[in-house]
């Protein structure tokens, strides 16, 4: 009998503290659905003493996901501890997971408290958590370098103050495997109390080796592994997920573990998490890559076409990959589009059906072959243009080797429909000034990048742009068949956030000499 591994998703926690990986409370919203579709059992979704926004993303995870547990971390601090309960408490299983430092480095350098002081703050937080919550997860922060024997003491006293699982990360990614493994059994054979909770691992990947730690430490009685999706995470990120459950599964012969994860969701949860994040997944990352399947040399393609089990170790299907097939056709009718989107994962309530339908038709007229991926962006722009200040309704382009790149947009600002033209170089720098223009600021462009979603020429463009204002960023993304357009509807996607959030407070009104016709109201 294999035994079960617990999987604890921290993307919503850990992952947010890329830099550039902030992410707004419908999109942790719509990330937390998938990983409980994915199976995940538990989400780490924030730090709710971290600020506001924090807070109520994690009380609206906490109250929406109910197939899960629901963590909210906090600093072995009564106020953090507090606050997190606070966010976390609706939720049907929620958990307090709060952490000390337990280096010589960390408590002398950060906290500046020797090991008694450390030990007393233990006894106090954990049972003060304990006394709000009955799941404790407690954390020996940078325990990968803490001195074994003190890490027993702080273990030992954590669990006698209530914590039923204790994490042991490696928070600077500092770890070998052998090592790593062999701090988890020391733990196992030398804490008096620890057959009273699950031990939990969390690593880091500064030297590429989060997985092989997780997986050592498993074989050596850890029961939890902490990780996210894509690796996403501070520094070189955490254990990636994908990689830790799909090495759980494909090798079940050397590993006799079991995850209650839907591999099926995998791919489906890492796009929108890159989507929704704006960090691309390099093509030859493990399991998720768009190369991870692909066969480009000959002699691969001749021993794949006599049996797929000469270069595949796993299939595409068992991280939910289909095969990109032609689906539908401009005579398609509503019943075959929604059961196509049944298929692909997506229940679509009659209340947008009729709106999907209505761009796939439209997109068929311009199209001529309709792909899975096309589909699966329809449905996304769909969550991108709700609840939108700022929409594009008309956009035009005059564009050359020779001439001026010139262009003109009807927009929807607050409600009042604008006219807007304008020159720049190149026509999305046109575009873009337009819009500043529309919207009475000008937000720095950091990244922009461009990805066609099938093959061939007429494919639709999916564009993601990463725009920085007042300190923050904002990722926005959207697709069409025509690029300007689709960079047009990204960026709009991303002032729409900005709008959306606190800095809208201190927009200032008006920048430019570009001229503005207000047409209409509506
Ligand atoms: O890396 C780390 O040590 C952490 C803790 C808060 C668990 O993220
Ligand atoms: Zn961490």
């Amino acid at each position: 009998m294999s035994e079960k591994v617990l999987i604890f998703d921290t993307t919503l926690r850990d992952g947010e503290q890329s830099p550039g990986a902030s992410m707004n409370l419908e999109e942790k919203v719509s990330i937390a659905k998938c990983l409980e579709e994915l199976k995940v059992d538990i989400i780490e979704a924030g730090f709710p003493i971290a600020s506001k926004g924090d807070f109520e993303s994690v009380q609206a995870i906490a109250s929406e996901i109910k197939d899960c547990q629901i963590a909210g971390l906090a600093r072995a601090k009564h106020e953090d501890i507090e606050t997190a309960w606070n966010a976390i408490k609706k939720a049907n299983n929620p958990r307090i997971h709060t952490f000390i430092a337990t280096s010589p480095i960390h408590m002398e350098f950060k906290l500046k408290m020797s090991e008694d002081q450390v030990l007393d703050r233990i006894k106090d937080t954990v049972s003060f958590a304990r006394n709000l919550c009955p799941n404790i997860e407690w954390s020996c922060e940078d325990a990968g370098r803490s001195s074994i024997d003190f890490l027993f003491k702080c273990i030992e006293l954590a669990i006698n103050s209530g914590a039923s699982t204790i994490n042991i990360p490696d928070t600077v990614g500092y770890n070998l495997p052998m090592e790593f493994g062999e701090i988890i059994s020391k733990i196992k054979n030398n804490v008096p109390n620890i057959d009273k909770a699950i031990i939990s691992v969390h690593c880091h990947n500064d030297l590429g080796l989060a997985v092989a730690n997780s997986l050592s430490a498993i074989q050596n009685g850890a029961r939890q592994i902490e990780c996210t999706i894509n690796g996403l995470g501070e520094r070189a990120g955490n254990t990636a997920l994908e990689e830790v459950v799909m090495a759980m599964k494909v090798r079940s012969d050397l590993l006799n573990f079991n995850t209650g994860i839907n591999t099926e969701s995998i791919s489906k949860t890492s796009k929108l998490v890159s989507s929704i994040t704006g960090f691309a997944i390099q093509p030859n990352k493990a399991i998720v890559g768009s190369n991870a399947f692909a066969h480009e040399a000959g002699i691969h393609q001749d021993g794949i076409l006599k049996n797929v089990q000469t270069y595949e170790i796993m299939s595409p299907e068992t991280i939910g990959l289909k095969k990109s097939s032609l689906v539908l056709g401009k005579h398609s009718g509503k019943n075959a589009f929604k059961e196509k989107l049944k298929i692909l994962g997506y229940e679509i309530g009659d209340n947008f059906i009729n709106e999907i339908f209505e761009r796939f038709k439209n997109l068929a007229d311009k199209k001529k072959d309709i792909y899975d991926e096309d589909l699966i962006a329809l449905v996304d722009d769909r969550h991108i243009n709700q609840l939108a200040t700022l929409k594009l309704v008309n956009l035009s382009i005059m564009s050359g080797t020779n001439s001026k790149h010139l262009a003109s947009l009807e927009l929807i600002f607050k409600e009042e429909v604008q006219e807007v033209s304008g020159s720049g170089n190149g026509p999305v720098d046109a575009v873009f000034l337009c819009i500043a223009n529309v919207i009475g600021f000008s937000p720095k462009l950091k990244q922009y990048s461009i990805n066609a979603i099938t093959p061939d020429s007429d494919a639709q463009g999916e564009v993601s742009v990463k725009l920085e204002y007042q300190g923050k960023e904002f990722v926005g993304r959207a697709s069409d068949i025509d690029i300007i357009v689709a960079s047009a509807k990204s960026y709009i996607n991303a002032c729409n956030k900005i709008l959306n959030s606190d800095c809208n407070n201190t927009i200032q009104e008006g920048i430019s000499e570009i001229s503005i016709s207000q047409i209409k109201g509506i």
